[in-house]
């Protein structure tokens, strides 16, 4: 079946008690054994280690993503402490993308390295950067493509042969593009990680997390760490969270669509200085773009002509585009990462890997190009 179909069906059946078509909000935190010797029986004993709402998401993104097995998340961040909490011990190494969602690098440099654990964020997009990072105690590499917010692009399959060649795994954070368009496990990772608060969510409602793995080993490992820690989605996020992803690919395609037609626009813009968007032929890493997913994204950035003054007048100048900081929703979100999703990644870091000053991030939405375009124009004009 097609992704579209299983997006809808996959991992759900009606009720069998009362023939609700939606899986229930199971909203309990126990469940009554039949007896000492049938103990989990039906497969749930107490909500931490399981709920029957919440693991109805997850059976439905295993799915989806063409893995083993899945477990969701409180947030995203969550989703991204499991995997180094299951992979990494005291005294092991990690290879991480330079270029990633800000709170990644605080997780890895502000908690996970006061336990013991190194890293190496390398320039992922160079396979030779990743091989000559390895040490004999690298234990995990993660990557984040595209990365947020610069774009840049890993290739999963060139990482994927060096992780295999060692034996450990491969984490993708794949938040950006879902597995409508990409599919990190069939490239050859073993991991693909989510903030489901973006796409599947997509209305702005709910905060959680998703990994998805190549073997029921690695979930054994990570259902056990989740279980311990206690980081669970709880079922009303799980329930709003498996709506959402039942339109799942007709939103990103519609919002990849308008991305396509604005990141045109901006191009051809005589006040703006630069545009990177996976879809546009300039974009310097195009022809990867083709080869590892089936579509380019809703997620683009720009630089407007004057720097960091002239950005802020147009981040406060636009009327239908709302300042805010998420991403993936139905409504365009425009965002300034180095004060806002990216304010905790040192300067020089950030410079080092290209968040420049004046960048302009844009999570496009599901209204009309036409009226987004007609918005950007005007709040360029007013520069
Ligand atoms: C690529 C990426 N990964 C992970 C996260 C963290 O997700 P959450 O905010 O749900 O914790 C974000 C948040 O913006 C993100 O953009």
């Amino acid at each position: 079946m097609g992704f579209t179909t299983k997006q809808v069906h996959a991992g759900v059946s009606p009720d069998p008690v009362t023939g609700s078509i939606l899986t229930p909000v199971y909203q309990t935190t126990t469940f009554v054994q039949d007896s000492v010797d049938e103990y989990l029986s039906k497969g749930f004993s107490y909500s931490r280690s399981g709920n029957p709402t919440v693991r109805a998401l997850e059976n439905k993104l295993a799915i989806l993503e063409g893995g083993a097995d899945c477990t969701c998340y409180a947030t995203g961040m969550a989703a991204i402490q499991a995997v180094l909490q299951a992979c990494l011990n005291a005294g092991d190494h990690a290879i991480v993308s330079d270029v990633a969602y800000g709170g990644t690098y605080r997780l890895c440099t502000k908690v996970f390295q006061r336990f013991g654990v190194e890293f190496t964020f390398a320039d992922t997009s160079k396979p030779d950067e990743v091989r000559a990072a390895l040490r004999p105690n690298t234990r995990l590499v993660l990557t984040e493509t595209p990365a947020n917010p610069t774009l840049k692009l890993t290739d999963i399959e060139a990482i994927s042969a060096i992780t295999r060649e060692r034996g450990i795994p491969h984490a993708v954070d794949n938040t950006f593009l879902t597995p409508y368009y990409q599919r990190p496990l069939e490239l050859g990772a073993n991991i693909s990680i989510h903030s489901t608060t973006k796409y599947f969510d997509g209305h702005n409602a709910t905060v959680g997390g998703a990994v998805i793995v190549d073997s029921n080993e690695l979930d054994s490992q990570i259902r056990f760490v989740q279980n311990a820690g206690g980081v669970i989605m709880s079922p009303w996020v799980a329930w709003l969270t498996m709506q959402g992803t039942k339109t799942l690919s007709i939103r990103i395609e519609r919002q990849s669509a308008n991305a396509q037609a604005i990141a045109e626009f901006l191009e051809s813009h005589p006040k703006v200085a630069q545009v990177r968007y996976p879809g546009l032929e300039s974009f310097p890493q195009h022809e990867l773009a083709r080869r590892q997913a089936s579509g380019f994204g809703a997620m683009m950035w720009f630089e407007v002509k004057g720097g960091v003054a002239a950005g802020k007048k147009l981040m406060d100048s636009v009327e239908l585009c709302t300042l805010a900081e998420n991403l993936g929703s139905v409504e365009t979100l425009i965002t300034h990462p180095v004060t806002m999703t990216h304010a905790d990644v040192d300067e020089a870091e950030r410079k080092r890997v290209g968040i420049i000053d004046g960048l302009v991030r844009l999570s496009v939405g599901l209204e009309d190009a036409e009226d987004l375009i007609d918005d950007l124009r005007r709040a360029l004009d007013r520069i």
